[in-house]
């Protein structure tokens, strides 16, 4: 590729290279060379090379990145660059109080403006924990300075008792364990902490090797890198590679919107239901895509992604863990086997290292077919996500490949129709509520309920809590009955396998149907039609609405802290990708 521009186009020479104002260039200088940096290194020759870096001791998942971060700044200086670390505001998926997820866009922010507001000319974007992954692409997108992402890594696989035990996914298995008095505490904290053997991130199919993965789909990663585990000599390796990579890419001028395009989208939601991605992917995806102005939506995800196979038999869907996944050949041998099968929509794409993806990926084959089963022999058919509405709300997001048999029996409102269920609304207002009341028999739950939960959304619960795969109550898991239906404003854990009806929108606190459903009422989920209906008369409908504004809307709780509230303020629904609404008014504000 020829090179498209010039040291004396590089961004940061206005600050440390500035003929028009050596005044202010010397101010800048003298403030970065304090640490050693030579006049050589700050010339306004050499690209400034950021890494955003997400590791600290408040991130474990990606705290591995602060000793990565040493082989990408190797990998930067031996192509000729400068590196400049930029510390980005942690998130921390099951640590961060109310939830992780409120932080994304916080996170977004900080990173837009350090981009902005200083000498970078490129960025590595450290990658790995749930929403440190779109945080930083939503960052890159807007800000459109040329952008590599380099994954943390999963974690090595967890083992106990000589099974693999997967991060998350035991979370749910030790609770029903807990729950039916089967383990005590200790075994409790036992069993899950064999899940977590190493630095790295989640090594199930969770939303961080889901995000990771997707990253590397959508080409912002180099071919192979999203499922090298975390302690690998190779992920080091890879680190260097990316570091000497971005040098090029700023040479070349090769931005975020040049390889972020609608079409990378597509292939994106195509790997994502091949590898059995989380429910939040849609979210992340379509908020990434809203801050580049490409068009995308939920019914893209069902569209191009619900007639895709599921080949990645990785927990919670399946068996295996991230370090089987990377010796299966990773997301590089997902690609060549959709592409050998036209299921790639577009291989021509660009990726970060130059060539398309079809290209970096057409001649990797499967390199164990029990972790990536073949197209021909799918581990589950039609197995991306279904767009769902009726009167409950406009849009929801269902992972359909995970509904069982035993479960679809039990619904039937009609023995010849498989995909049409009913039930009876048990409705529970946001995660405490559900925590509080869930074993109380007086709820009288039954294997016929259908669990709402509500007041989890983003505006409800600042962020959108990840409740809506909830557990029945003990006396059923007792009985065998390890699963209801559930719909819900809020999210799921991309660890849990529930069959659940998630990212409802509108939430409740925005004034969505959810918001006057009732214990009791008849819910018909219709998968035939796409529909999911509370079965009242027009009538009751808009009395119960009528209730609902009298009483002043949907009752949520205060927010506790400055940024829940201008969270509140601004934020669109999951369905749009839960952005800040002007946000993606600003794009491409490096060139302007
Ligand atoms: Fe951080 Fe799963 S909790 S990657
Ligand atoms: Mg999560």
């Amino acid at each position: 590729m020829t090179k498209k521009i010039k040291p004396s186009d590089l961004r940061s020479r206005s600050w440390f290279n500035n003929p028009e104002d050596s005044e202010m260039t010397a101010l800048y200088l003298e403030r970065y060379l304090n640490y050693g940096l030579t006049r050589e290194e700050l010339a306004g020759k050499k690209p400034i090379i950021g890494i955003a870096q997400t590791g600290s001791d408040l991130s474990p998942c990606n705290r591995h990145h602060v000793e990565l971060a040493k082989r990408v700044r190797d990998g930067v200086i031996a192509a000729g660059g400068t590196v400049i670390e930029i510390p980005v505001h942690p998130i921390q998926e099951t640590g961060k109080r109310p939830t992780a997820s409120l932080d994304r866009n916080l996170a977004y922010l900080s990173l837009v403006e350090s981009l902005y507001g200083y000498p970078i000319d490129g960025v590595v974007l450290t990658i790995g924990c749930d929403k440190t992954t779109p945080a930083l692409l939503m960052a890159a997108a807007t800000v459109n300075i040329p952008a590599i992402a380099y994954s943390v890594g999963p974690m090595l696989n967890g083992w106990f008792g000589g099974e693999r035990t997967g991060s998350g996914t035991i979370v749910w298995k030790a609770r029903e364990l807990h729950a039916k008095g089967e383990i005590d505490d200790d075994g409790l904290i036992d069993l899950i902490a064999s899940s977590a053997p190493s630095t790295g991130f989640c090594n199930t199919m969770g939303t961080a090797t889901t995000m990771n993965s997707l990253a590397e789909a959508l080409g912002m990663q180099l071919p192979g890198s999203a499922a090298i585990p975390a302690p690998y000599r190779e992920r080091g390796q890879m680190g260097y590679e990316t570091g000497k990579r971005i040098v090029d890419m700023v040479w070349d001028d090769v931005k975020p919107s040049d390889i972020m395009t609608r079409q990378a989208f597509e292939n994106a939601i195509a790997v994502n239901s091949a590898i059995g991605g989380s429910t939040n992917a849609p979210i992340h995806l379509n908020a990434i895509a809203r801050h580049l102005g490409v068009e995308l939506n939920n019914d893209d995800w069902q569209n191009i992604g619900h007639k895709l196979p599921l080949l990645v038999n990785l927990q919670p869907a399946g068996e295996y863990l991230g370090e089987d996944f990377h010796r299966a050949g990773g997301v590089p041998a997902v690609v060549g086997e959709l592409m050998r099968n036209k299921l790639l929509p577009n291989p021509d794409t660009l990726t970060v290292n130059g060539h398309s993806i079809g290209d970096n990926c057409r001649d990797v084959e499967i390199a164990n077919d029990k972790v990536i089963f073949p197209i021909a022999k799918p581990m589950v058919k039609d197995a991306g996500f279904l767009n769902l509405s009726g009167n409950l709300f406009d849009s929801a997001i269902m992972k359909t490949s995970v509904i069982s048999k035993e479960f679809r029996d039990r619904y039937l409102s009609n023995p010849d129709d498989p995909n049409a269920m009913e039930g009876t609304a048990m409705v529970f207002d946001g995660p405490e509520h559900f925590h509080d009341t869930v074993d109380d028999p007086a709820l009288n739950i039954t294997e016929n309920s259908v669990m709402i939960m509500r007041g989890a959304g983003p505006l409800g619960y600042p962020g959108g809590a990840e409740v809506v795969n909830m557990r029945p109550p003990s006396y059923l898991l007792k009985q065998g009955v390890n699963s209801l239906p559930c719909i819900g404003d809020g999210r799921q854990s991309g660890t849990s396998g529930s069959p659940s009806i998630l990212n409802a929108s509108p939430e409740a606190a925005a004034g969505g149907g959810l918001a006057i459903v009732q214990n009791g009422d008849p819910i018909r989920i219709d998968l035939n039609t796409g529909t999911v209906m509370m079965l009242l008369d027009d009538e009751t409908i808009e009395q119960r609405y009528k209730a609902l504004v009298e009483a002043g809307g949907y009752n949520f709780p205060e927010s506790q802290t400055p940024w829940q509230q201008i969270f509140r303020d601004l934020v669109q629904p999951l369905s749009e990708g839960m952005v800040l609404r002007d946000a993606p008014n600003y794009q491409d504000v490096a060139h302007k």
